[in-house]
């Protein structure tokens, strides 16, 4: 029959058949949509291929577990006051698993709180404290400890813990050496630890707003610190400060070390301190998410508005996209390096500028002016349960601070107020923050490489939001699944200087 049809006649036949294909594919509801999707999942696949993402930032890594011995011991450590020059501060004051790792502040109150053991809203400091304003103390956001050991380059906001190998997949544990703000820029600190974790924890004890208070220990350098502390834990030396009410750390120490005869003087010395602390934060592995089931494979464990979100995220402004990646990289979501992207500064400040309530950001660890305003990439694992967010913690919504991204001087000149505590201190926050803007844009006149304005649509952020909640792991949303990093009545209470915390409500967090 085919044999005496044209040219003409085939290839009508052919388009019809063509014609009958694609409406049976795209005419009919169900089916539109598989298309659609299977669109969206081609060009999520190039994405991934290209950034050579794998969904697990831990793979090659060698993390403790919570039930290591070391981490236990590292756990109470985490929650005890006794490290704190008043005793009314612990570490788990600003980084509680239940608040993300953090303190859901914009900006902590460490020392001399109204209440001690009441975490996020509602802490205020005492005003009998030191250096009273009625605002927060500490001059940048509490940074999530979750995932912590994943870092290889940089710890701070300023990344002034720093390994100086920087090789990837070893926490700065490359027998390069980790400069702290023990050492000069670029020099090795001898007492630093074996890893960015551990020399990151030799530092809140020494700071005055955070641990230290500004009493007792007035005038003493940071060894004289941490000997007048380990002495306080181990009840040794002269003189010992405070000897602690009830004290069974050492039989503690003895058993995570394994020494079982071991004294307090060999035992409880700073280093086996921070090592357990180190060891017990390495432990917070959380990158089980819905975007790593789909980079394995779990075609359906994004929705579409999600999958149309990281496709914004890993694409470049001329692809049409928010080039997130181009900053945000890898599978741990940073390039962990510097840019300015003109953040809301608002606080105390780090001493900077005229008034002192500015911060430099990197500038202050290298006096390099191209990296004046430049803050370290925060990772975004999680990144849904770790506001308020920004350096400063100006913004307490994910839209805000990604539309702050698009366009900072719009966002700063339509900045919400209502989102923040306004007992922060922002008499400045326009000034301060117009500086860094400026910064950008002149560098950008100059053709630097930095960020892009990028213009979206409110769907298209709403998508952009809406993938980066694909990074949250499940169990950071669930008390019951992060019990194991919260001790309870079971463990032991080795000096009695618990942080039991408490939320406004006055309920145990
Ligand atoms: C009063 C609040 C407060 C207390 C107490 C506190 N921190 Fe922090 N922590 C912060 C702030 C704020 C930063 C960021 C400071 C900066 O970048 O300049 C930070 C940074 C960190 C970081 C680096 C995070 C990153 O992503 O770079 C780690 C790890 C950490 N703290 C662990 C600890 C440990 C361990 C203790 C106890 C020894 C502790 N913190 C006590 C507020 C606190
Ligand atoms: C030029 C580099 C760069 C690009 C591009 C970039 N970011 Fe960021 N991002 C940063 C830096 C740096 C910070 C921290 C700035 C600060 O606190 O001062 C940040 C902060 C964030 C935060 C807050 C995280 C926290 O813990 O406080 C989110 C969320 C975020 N970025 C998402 C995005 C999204 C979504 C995109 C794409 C629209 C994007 N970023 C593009 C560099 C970048």
């Amino acid at each position: 029959m085919d044999k005496g049809l044209s040219l003409y006649q085939k290839g009508l036949k052919l388009s019809l058949v063509s014609v009958v294909t694609s409406m049976l594919l795209s005419g009919c509801d169900s089916s539109s949509h598989l298309t659609n999707e299977q669109k969206l999942d081609k060009q999520l696949q190039d994405k991934i291929e290209v950034f050579n993402l794998t969904g697990d930032p831990s793979k090659n890594r060698n993390l403790p577990t919570i039930e290591e011995p070391l981490s236990q011991l590292g756990m109470k450590l985490f929650f005890s006051k006794a490290l704190s020059g008043e005793m009314d501060v612990a570490c788990v004051t600003c980084h509680h698993p239940v608040l993300g790792g953090g303190d859901n502040l914009s900006l902590p109150i460490g020392v001399d709180a109204e209440f001690s053991d009441l975490l996020g809203d509602g802490r205020h400091h005492s005003s009998s404290g030191d250096h009273y304003d009625g605002g927060p103390t500490v001059p940048r956001n509490a940074p999530t400890t979750f995932n912590i050991g994943m870092w290889d380059k940089v710890l701070f906001h300023d990344g002034r813990v720093e390994s100086l190998g920087g090789t990837p997949g070893q926490n700065g544990n490359d027998g390069q050496g980790i400069r702290t703000p023990d050492s000069s820029f670029g020099t090795a600190d001898e007492n630093a630890g074996e890893n960015l974790t551990i020399a990151q924890s030799r530092f809140p004890v020494t700071s005055p707003e955070e641990m230290k208070n500004f009493g007792a220990m007035d005038g003493t350098t940071n060894s004289e610190i941490r000997a007048y502390l380990q002495q306080r834990l181990g009840s040794y030396g002269t003189p010992p400060g405070l000897s602690l009410f009830t004290n069974t750390w050492l039989e503690e120490f003895q058993s995570a070390f394994e020494q079982p005869t071991a004294t307090a003087e060999e035992l409880i010395t700073f280093e086996n301190i921070t090592k357990a602390i180190g060891t017990y934060e390495n432990s917070q592995v959380f990158i089980n998410n819905d975007w790593k089931e789909y980079i394995e494979g779990k075609k359906d464990a994004l929705s579409e508005s999600e999958k149309r979100g990281a496709i914004l995220f890993f694409s470049s402004k001329e692809e049409k996209g928010a080039n997130c990646v181009s900053c945000h990289s890898g599978d741990f979501f940073t390039d962990e390096d510097f840019h300015n992207i003109g953040m809301i500064q608002m606080g105390r400040g780090k001493g900077d500028g005229e008034k002192g309530n500015n911060d430099f950001g990197r500038y202050r660890e290298t006096s390099d002016e191209n990296d004046r305003f430049a803050f370290r990439t925060p990772s975004l694992l999680n990144v849904e349960v770790t506001g308020p967010w920004g350096h400063a913690g100006a913004y307490t919504t994910l839209e805000a601070v990604v539309r702050h991204h698009l366009n900072p001087q719009i966002a700063l000149d339509n900045y919400d107020w209502s989102q923040i505590d306004p007992n922060i201190q922002a008499v400045d926050m326009v000034t301060n923050t117009q500086m860094a803007i400026d910064k950008l844009n002149s560098d950008r006149t100059a053709s630097r490489d930095v960020i892009e304005i990028i213009d979206l649509s409110d769907e298209e952020i709403d998508d952009l939001v809406a993938f980066l909640k694909t990074l949250t792991d499940p169990c950071v949303l669930e008390r019951e699944c992060l019990s194991d990093w919260i001790p309870d009545a079971s463990d032991s209470n080795p000096d009695a200087m618990r942080l039991n915390a408490v939320d406004n409500n006055g309920d145990y967090l």
